[in-house]
């Protein structure tokens, strides 16, 4: 089969097409004839600096929708998954191949009305933008939620999760004037660029500060945050695109009643693998009544994975982009 490699961390010439066998499902685990592959900024950093990777030559690629090829053993029973099935799954290593292996925990049939290639754009982002709006976020009714990296590919689904969810206003934060148009279009209410996001921030609220802020940046980003909170406001770190360095608060920092949560994907699906299922669950189902548009912006053949990393490395990209591979 064909499937991208990686033999050394580097730029996006380093993701090589290559000739690999087939490989096996184990017990427990699913393998799946993928149709599309989303392409994720957490593959890019795996890719530059080998964020949560093992070892060396890996296989990049972290969700895929395609057809179960082959179930290993016990999972028809555990799982009710079997050979022929559409299914959208989170795979920890090798989504951008032809065939994908992935935990039983971590495929999930697709709905009917759900294209494959809708599918493929959801695993990650769907139960991550669910966990950050309302599991940690605990988003209320008339909230109002600023989100960081709003024309980006989760950045795009909160803003429409979070009017789902009743928020009141709903505010994005972006690099470009160009990126803010598209976040505008895609549903925000309002946006600002870069650092003017605090000031900003502000004078949206009334100089209430932000109910939730969603946060994949890090490093002064995260800190400026913390000041556009209300006073009883949530900050969620989700992310560290800016590669600082981590960044510690205490009581002092969140008195007299702001909170910091944080959110892994991956994290959950090894820690917590069952959580993880009724999480996607739960997100899934509001996609199925097509209520959730995943805004996808492009689809490349497998071939042209590392143009797809070249562009979002870019910073020009809005929306979600997928690799092609037997397609729908
Ligand atoms: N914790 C989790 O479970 C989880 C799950 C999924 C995604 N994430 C995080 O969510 C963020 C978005 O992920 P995504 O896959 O949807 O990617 P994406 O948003 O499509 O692309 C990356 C985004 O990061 C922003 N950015 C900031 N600094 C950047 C840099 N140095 N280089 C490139 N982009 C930069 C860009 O927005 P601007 O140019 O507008 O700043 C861009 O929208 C990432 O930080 C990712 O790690 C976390």
């Amino acid at each position: 089969m064909r499937a991208i490699v990686v033999e050394e961390f580097g730029g996006p010439e380093v993701l090589r097409l290559a000739e690999l066998p087939v490989p096996e499902p184990g017990p427990g685990e699913v393998s799946i004839d993928v149709a599309y592959a989303g392409v994720n900024f957490a593959e890019l950093k795996a890719r530059s600096v080998g964020y949560r990777v093992e070892s060396l030559p890996f296989q990049p690629g972290l969700e895929v929708a395609g057809v179960i090829r082959a179930v290993g053993a016990g999972v028809a029973e555990s799982h009710g998954l079997h050979p022929g099935q559409r299914v959208a799954a989170l795979t920890r290593f090798g989504g951008y191949a032809e065939v994908a292996v992935a935990e039983a925990d971590t495929v999930f049939a697709l709905p009917d009305d759900v294209a494959l290639r809708t599918g493929a754009a959801l695993p990650t982002v769907l139960p991550t933008a669910h966990a950050l709006l309302h599991e940690i976020g605990r988003l209320r009714v008339g909230d109002s939620v600023l989100v960081h990296g709003a024309a980006g590919g989760i950045g795009g689904v909160l803003g429409q999760l979070a009017k789902l969810g009743g928020a009141g206003q709903v505010l994005g934060v972006v690099s470009t004037e160009a990126k803010a148009e598209y976040a505008r279009k895609a549903g925000y209410d309002e946006v600002f660029v870069g650092a003017e996001f605090a000031a900003g921030a502000q004078r949206a609220t009334g100089d209430r500060g932000v109910d939730l802020l969603l946060d994949p940046i890090g490093g002064a980003t995260l800190r400026t945050g913390l000041t556009v909170l209300s006073p009883f406001g949530r900050l969620v770190s989700f992310g560290n695109a800016d590669g600082e360095a981590p960044w510690q608060a205490g009581v002092p920092d969140l008195a007299p009643g702001r909170s910091i949560g944080a959110m892994s994907i991956l994290e959950l699906s090894q820690q917590h693998p069952a959580e993880l299922r009724a999480l996607a669950e739960r997100a899934f189902a509001l996609v199925a009544g097509g209520a959730v548009d995943p805004l996808i912006t492009a689809e490349h053949p497998l071939e042209e994975a590392a143009e797809v990393h070249r562009l979002i490395e870019s910073r020009t990209t809005t929306g979600k982009f997928l690799l092609r591979l037997a397609g729908e």
